[in-house]
C-alpha cells in the first residue's frame, strides 16, 4: 500500500562553496533555478503537501515562488539538515501525512518513480524509515553508509567525520540525500540530534543512528551510480550539471527530428518545445516556456525566452523576450523584441529595431533602428528608418494606434498617446502630437529655409 507522502525541500542553506550572494537553491541551470526543477518534479503532489525550508535569503526565494507562499517554513539559523527537518516538522505532523519524503534541494532531479518505491518498501519492510544510496567511484563530499551484518542501514559517516581507516577502508556506496520518514515512529527521534561531529550541526543522517539505537529498521535502496542524484555545492558541480543536461537535451531534439546545427554551442533549457522540422544554428540560446513550431528557422547568435516561434525566420544577434512570432515574420539581423512584442504574419523587423508591448500586425514593415513601445501597428503600415514612438512622460506610459496602411517617414516622432489613421501619410522627420485623421497627408517639422551664405537673405 502506497503511504500518504507529504515532501519537505531543504532549502535553506547559503550554499558556502558556490562563493556566491545567492542563495544557493536560486543558481540556474539552464535558466530554471535548482529549486525550480524540484518544485516542477513535485508538480503531481498537491502544493499543500510540500513544505520547503528556507532560510538564508529567504526573502529572495519566496519572491521568487510567490504561490508557494504558504508553504514555506523558516530555519532562521542554520544549524542543519536535521534542524531544518525539526523546523518543518509541526507542519508535517499537522498536514497529517503518515509518511514524509525529504530532499536536499540543491540537487535538481527528483527520482519520483523511485521515491515512491522506496515509500512502499518501507511499508512493505516495516522500517521507520528508508534512504536512497548511491555507488560512487570517488564517494568524496557525501555521507558513506554503514550496513550491519544483515544488511540493515546503521549509520551515516559525514565527509568531514569520516575517517577511512576506522571503517576498514573507503565505502562507496553514499548517502543521495532522499529519505522517507514514517512520521509517528520518528517523531519521538527527532529531538534526540545533537551537535556532536565534526561541523558541529545536527546532521539529519544522525536519524539513521538514532533509529538503529532504538531497534527501528532502516532500509538503504541502492538507485545505481547515476550521476542524477548528486547535489550541486560548487560552480564546477553547478556548470558540470549543466553541460550534461543541455547535451542530453539537445540529443534528444535531434534524434526527435529538430536540425541544431553547430550543436556543441546551443543552450535549450529543460522546459522549452521544439517541433521537429524547426532548424536552430548554434550559438544560439533558448529558455523558459519558449516553443519552436515546424519550419522556423533561427540562425546563429539569437538569445529567446518564453516566446512563441511560429514558422517564421528569425536573423542573427536577435534578442527576444515573451514574444509571439507569426507565419513567415522575419525579425533581425540584430533586432530586440520585448515581453509583449506579437510580430504578425509577414511582418517585418529589421536591425536595430527595439519593440516592447506591441503588435505588428499582418504584412507591418519596421525595417531599421526604431523603437515601438506599447504600440499597435495595422496591417500593411510601414515604418520609416528611426521612428520613435515617445510612450513615456516620465510618469506615465500612453499608447501609439497607426491604422493599416499608414505609412511613417523616416526620423519620425510620435508623441502618444496619438492616432495616425489609416492610409496616412507621416511625412519624414516629424513630431506628430496630434491625432492624424485617415488619407491625410502630415507634415510636422519647421519648413526648410535655404539662405544666400553671404547676405543671409532668402534665396528664391
Ligand atoms: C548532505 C548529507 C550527506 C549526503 C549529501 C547528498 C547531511 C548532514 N549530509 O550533505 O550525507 O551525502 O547531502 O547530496 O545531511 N540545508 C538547510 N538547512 C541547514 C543546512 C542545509 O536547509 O541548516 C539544506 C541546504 O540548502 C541543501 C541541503 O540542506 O539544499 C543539503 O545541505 P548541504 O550542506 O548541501 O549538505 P551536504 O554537505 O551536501
Ligand atoms: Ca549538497
Amino acid at each position: 500500500m502506497i503511504p500518504e507522502l507529504g515532501y519537505v525541500i531543504l532549502a535553506a542553506g547559503k550554499g558556502t562553496r558556490m562563493h556566491s550572494d545567492l542563495p544557493k537553491v536560486l543558481q540556474e541551470v539552464l535558466g530554471k533555478t535548482l529549486l525550480g526543477y524540484v518544485f516542477d518534479a513535485l508538480s503531481h503532489v498537491p502544493m499543500s503537501q510540500v513544505w520547503t525550508v528556507i532560510g538564508f535569503r529567504a526573502a529572495d526565494v519566496e519572491m521568487t515562488f510567490p504561490q508557494r507562499q504558504e508553504h514555506f517554513v523558516h530555519q532562521a539559523e542554520q544549524l542543519g539538515t536535521g534542524h531544518a527537518l525539526m523546523c518543518a516538522w509541526d507542519r508535517i505532523t499537522d498536514g497529517g501525512v503518515s509518511h514524509v519524503c525529504v530532499l536536499n534541494g540543491d540537487t535538481p532531479h527528483v527520482p519520483v518513480d523511485a521515491i515512491s518505491d522506496l515509500a512502499d518498501a518501507c511499508v512493505a519492510s516495516g522500517a521507520a524509515m528508508g534512504m536512497l544510496t548511491l555507488r560512487l567511484d570517488d564517494p568524496f563530499g557525501y555521507g558513506r553508509i554503514i550496513r550491519s551484518a544483515d544488511g540493515c542501514v546503521k549509520g551515516v559517516v559525514e565527509e568531514k567525520d569520516f575517517i577511512a581507516a576506522d571503517h576498514g577502508g573507503e565505502i562507496h556506496e553514499v548517502n543521495s540525500g532522499v529519505y522517507v520518514f514514517d512520521v509517528n515512529r520518528c517523531s519521538a527521534l527527532l529531538g534526540l540530534m545533537d551537535r556532536d561531529n565534526a561541523q558541529r550541526e545536527y546532521y539529519l543522517t544522525q536519524m539513521v543512528s538514532l533509529c538503529a539505537a532504538h531497534n527501528l529498521p532502516v532500509v538503504g535502496v541502492p538507485f545505481g551510480s547515476s550521476d542524477l542524484l548528486r547535489g550541486i555545492n560548487s560552480p564546477r558541480e553547478l556548470v558540470g550539471f549543466e553541460e550534461s543536461l543541455r547535451v542530453k537535451i539537445v540529443s534528444g531534439l535531434l534524434d526527435a527530428g529538430v536540425i541544431l546545427r553547430n550543436r556543441d554551442s546551443i543552450v535549450i533549457g529543460p522546459d522549452v518545445a521544439i517541433a521537429p522540422g524547426a532548424e536552430i544554428v548554434g550559438p544560439c540560446e533558448i529558455y523558459g516556456k519558449s516553443r519552436i513550431e515546424r519550419g522556423a528557422v533561427i540562425a546563429s547568435h539569437c538569445w529567446i525566452k518564453d516566446s512563441v516561434l511560429g514558422p517564421c525566420q528569425v536573423k542573427s544577434f536577435s534578442h527576444i523576450e515573451g514574444s509571439h512570432l507569426r507565419e513567415e515574420a522575419i525579425v533581425g539581423p540584430y533586432a530586440r523584441l520585448r515581453p509583449g512584442s506579437d510580430i504578425g504574419e509577414g511582418a517585418r523587423v529589421g536591425n536595430f529595431v527595439e519593440v516592447k508591448k506591441s503588435v505588428l500586425h499582418k504584412g507591418a514593415k519596421a525595417g531599421h533602428l526604431s523603437y515601438l513601445g506599447d504600440s499597435d501597428i495595422g496591417p500593411g503600415v510601414n515604418i520609416g528608418a528611426g521612428t520613435i514612438t515617445c510612450n513615456y512622460d516620465g510618469v506615465r506610459k500612453h499608447r501609439t494606434e497607426i491604422l493599416e496602411n499608414a505609412f511613417i517617414g523616416s526620423n519620425t516622432a510620435l508623441v502618444a498617446p496619438v492616432t495616425v489613421g489609416a492610409g496616412a501619410l507621416v511625412a519624414a522627420g516629424s513630431v506628430v502630437t496630434k491625432n492624424v485623421p485617415d488619407g491625410a497627408l502630415c507634415v510636422a517639422r519647421s519648413r526648410q529655409t535655404n539662405l544666400d551664405r553671404k547676405k543671409q537673405t532668402p534665396q528664391s
